[in-house]
């Protein structure tokens, strides 16, 4: 590029920003190579403007839910246990296992998050997690949904979101596994878009390095506009896919496209469906499904104000005792709709410490949070739903998600790892099977699904004692 062709970028990058105060960002323009200069120019032109100064000029997207309390009631649910009404868990089964073996089913698998929390150097999916094969959490979860979709007679198709921290290394680490025994065609990668951090203060995008601006992904949210943006939501519907069962990659105990949840949503004509646990304490680290204004909404363990959460029935229950686990099932055509909205999803705001330059180019590592980060939830689709339906699972059967590291008291790989051998242990015996107690162990997908499935493959008195790992023959 000519110095009169650099000059000129520069004037239209400064008419650009000047207005929306975002003009340090060419603080150290003069400091920079053409390369440079062309890299920290196409990110600054990449950036939705029109949406970013809406994000900046008020509390966007907050709810206060202080104000609203008194008029929040809980949810009602569907059960998953079988005890609650056996006649419509047998209907929603049938139903469930008639649309996957009818393709109308397919998989989003949410794996663009930083995993800031765990502090692993790869994409969080990578994580070897299994506790006696030491399978990542990838290999997990495709099993998981290839066993599931061959019970059924079918390949459910797996639409797996990246971000641009996770794209590169996630494709490659997939390939080299050979999509984990998936055909290559019924896995597909979309990246989801960032968004710069503000500093907390002044509200200025914070420079990562002289030529480049801090960005964060967009939240698992950002997962609607992605589907939208790669084209994926019209091929989904060009194959026939109805309805999407999403889950996250930090939970190996997903229970992948089951066909229960599939059915209660299917029966309910649900457009989003999503599955709870009982909370055991009020301050437990779930969303709060909650009723609102006639619609079932979410409120994040933040936003909760702590008496609500505190509230309990005469039985001395909690009131508001419905946790989300990040597992729904969505009808594609709301998926359309919504996408077709361009701001269905609003912004949230957190406060994080983010390492970043000064105004004199020297790094900072706050020891205090110095910056607005801003993500879209999922979950924040819910109140848009004609029907939404709440259906509640024991955590024990799926969930034990994969957030922090030790010595965090939950959470952490080891606790997840705990949870797993738990389940499986507990499957073993319902079959007929003598476990020690705490024996690591775990089993297949492609083997077992539930432990419905170990019944009469346990012989009369067999007992383990020594680590198991129950892998296809
Ligand atoms: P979390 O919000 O727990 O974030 O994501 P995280 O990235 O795993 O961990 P921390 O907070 O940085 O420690 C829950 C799920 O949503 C996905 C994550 O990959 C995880 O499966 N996610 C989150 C995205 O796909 N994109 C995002 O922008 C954020």
């Amino acid at each position: 590029m000519s110095a009169a062709l650099e000059d000129s970028l520069s004037a239209a990058l400064t008419r650009l920003l000047e207005p929306l105060g975002q003009a340090h960002l060419l603080r150290f323009w003069g400091e920079l190579s053409t390369e440079q200069r062309q890299r920290l120019a196409l990110q600054i032109r990449s950036i939705d403007w029109d949406t970013f100064t809406t994000l900046t000029a008020a509390e966007a997207g907050q709810q206060d839910w202080e104000q609203v309390a008194g008029q929040v009631s809980p949810p009602q649910a569907l059960s998953l246990l079988e005890q609650a009404n056996p006649q419509r868990l047998r209907a929603a089964v049938a139903a469930g296992e008639e649309a996957l073996a009818e393709g109308k089913v397919g998989f989003i698998l949410v794996a663009g998050g930083q995993g800031s929390r765990l502090g692993f150097e790869h994409p969080k999916g990578m994580f070897p997690i299994g506790p006696v094969s030491g399978r990542s959490l990838f290999q997990i979860l495709l099993e998981h949904a290839r066993a599931r979709g061959l019970r059924a007679g079918v390949s459910v198709p797996v639409y797996i979101m990246t971000s641009p921290q996770t794209d590169s290394e996630t494709r490659q680490f997939l390939q080299a596994n050979r999509w984990f025994g998936y055909p290559e065609d019924d896995v597909r990668i979309f990246c989801q878009g960032v968004i710069p951090a503000v500093d907390r203060q002044t509200h200025q995008i914070l420079l990562a390095e002289k030529d480049e601006l801090f960005v964060n992904p967009d939240g698992h949210g950002g997962c609607l506009a992605a589907l939208a943006r790669s084209g994926l939501l019209e091929e989904m519907r060009q194959r026939g896919i109805e309805q999407l069962f999403y889950g996250q990659v930090d939970n190996p105990l997903l229970q992948v496209c089951q066909p229960a949840l599939l059915g209660h949503h299917l029966l309910s004509g649900s457009e989003v469906t999503t599955q709870v646990v009982r909370k055991t304490d009020p301050g437990q680290r779930v969303g709060n499904v909650v009723r609102w204004q006639g619609r079932t909404q979410i409120i994040e363990y933040s936003d909760i104000p702590p008496s609500l959460a505190a509230q309990r029935n005469a039985g001395g229950e909690l009131r508001f005792w419905a946790g989300s686990i990040a597992v729904h099932v969505f009808a594609r055509e709301f998926l359309e709709r919504c996408a077709a909205q361009a701001e269905t999803l609003p912004f949230h705001r957190a406060l994080k410490k983010v390492a970043c330059l000064d105004g004199q180019g020297r790094r900072i590592q706050p020891a205090e949070p110095n910056a607005i980060k801003f993500e879209r939830f999922i979950f924040d689709l819910l109140p848009h739903a004609r029907e939404a339906i709440v259906v509640e699972v024991d955590p024990a059967l799926g969930f034990a998600a994969v957030k922090n590291a030790p010595p965090a008291p939950a959470e952490t790989p080891e606790w997840v790892q705990a949870a797993i051998s738990r389940l499986h242990r507990h499957w073993l015996r319902q079959a007929g099977a003598e476990v020690s107690d705490n024996l690591p162990v775990e089993i297949s997908p492609f083997v077992a699904l539930d432990s419905a499935d170990l019944m009469g493959r346990i012989r009369s008195g067999e007992s383990f004692t020594e680590p198991l790992w129950w892998g296809p023959e």
